[in-house]
């Protein structure tokens, strides 16, 4: 089975070729990142322009480097939500035409689906079922996973998403968007016990997260050093570095807490801050002590990217999916309302 991938959910054209003999065929990413940088965040119409200029560029060249012909597509999948809904609009429309003219079926896939099964196209995948941490610009969310589709929500943010109070954090440092790479790397040059930021909701159980105070707080921290004239690059450093520590510590005891609950002992980690070096570094540490695995993606498939939606639309393929011949575009779409699926092969 062949598929063709199509991710345009928010700021990346993501396009590729997977096949489940012989792997990923072909990979490519146009990051809008630079353009939206000088407006401190993603701008959704320039989004969806820019995602209509790169995608037919993309897929021909994905299409080519995988030598595949229209022929050999089994299907065509692409992000139906949740995302930008300009943005998605492209994708569902470039995806639904090319299977209109190729008669190749498209399926619509969810894109923290693509995310949570983008650790699949790595060496030693997880078996299922395994406990996973979703933590992406959008969404912080602890989750049950037992197959394809059969995800039962331990935990999620009742506010911000992680990456979200990374990119606000960076904004309120003056980084450039996104934030959380900007705030990693500052965090390189802090002083480790200047300041201590709060662990929010890990003084209570549950699996519950919730980031808005440690965004006041380093607003407030970031204040007071404006107001006694230093801060500087040192300042800052030791800003961001206090806030790192506070966002994977908190999301460590989280995980730790949702593997004690479910007695699984595999932790699979997807989203774009599952890429963050401190928080692969911390989980390691915990997990060893837990006598458990933990699994990621490479970097550039913790962001978003089309192999990820290759992936998953290959396995709701193989799994009998099959969608009408509507245009599907969600922006909202809980993964609760995902079929239950479980994939041959
Ligand atoms: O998964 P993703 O590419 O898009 C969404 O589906 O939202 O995630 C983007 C988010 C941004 O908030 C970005 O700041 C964050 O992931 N991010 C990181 C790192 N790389 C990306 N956060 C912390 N550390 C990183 N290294
Ligand atoms: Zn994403």
């Amino acid at each position: 089975m062949r598929v063709l991938g199509i991710e345009t959910s928010c700021d990346e054209t993501g396009v590729a070729v997977y096949d489940n003999q012989r792997g990923l065929l072909a990979d490519a990413l146009y990051s809008q990142v630079e353009m939206h940088a000088e407006y401190g965040g993603v701008v959704p119409e320039l989004a969806s322009r820019d995602h209509i200029r790169k995608l037919v560029p993309l897929i021909r060249q994905v299409m080519s480097e995988s030598n595949t012909d229209k022929e050999q597509l089994d299907a065509i999948a692409y992000t139906a939500g949740p995302g930008l809904v300009g943005a998605l609009m492209v994708g569902a429309s470039v995806a639904r035409s090319l299977g209109f003219a190729w008669k190749v079926p498209v399926l619509g896939v969810h894109h923290m689906e693509g995310h949570l099964l983008a650790p699949m196209l790595e060496e030693n995948p997880p078996e299922f079922p395994f406990v996973a941490l979703l933590v992406s610009g959008g969404h912080t969310q602890l989750i049950r996973v037992d197959g394809i589709g059969c995800y039962q929500m331990l935990g999620e943010s009742l506010d911000d998403a992680a990456g979200e109070a990374f990119d606000k954090a960076a904004k309120m440092l003056g980084l450039d968007y996104p934030g959380g790479p900007r705030i990693a790397a500052l965090a390189e040059k802090g002083t480790s016990g200047r300041f201590r930021f709060p662990r929010p909701m890990t003084d209570r159980p549950g699996l519950e997260f919730s980031f808005s105070g440690l965004k006041t707080y380093t607003l407030n921290t970031t204040e007071k050093l404006r107001e006694e004239g230093t801060l500087d690059q040192q300042g800052k450093a030791d800003i961001a570095l206090a806030f790192q520590e506070a966002v994977v510590d908190t999301l460590t005891i989280k995980c730790k807490r949702a593997l004690q609950q479910s007695g699984l002992k595999r932790l699979v980690i997807a989203g774009g801050v599952s890429a963050n070096r401190l928080l692969r570094e911390r989980l390691e540490t915990m997990i060893k002590k837990e006598r458990g695995i933990l699994f990621y993606a490479r970097p550039e498939f913790c962001t978003d990217n089309g192999a990820m939606i290759a992936y998953a639309g290959c396995q709701r393929l193989m799994a009998g999916q099959q969608d009408d011949l509507c245009i599907h575009a969600r922006p909202r779409w809980p993964m609760s309302e995902l079929d239950a699926l479980s994939a041959k092969g």
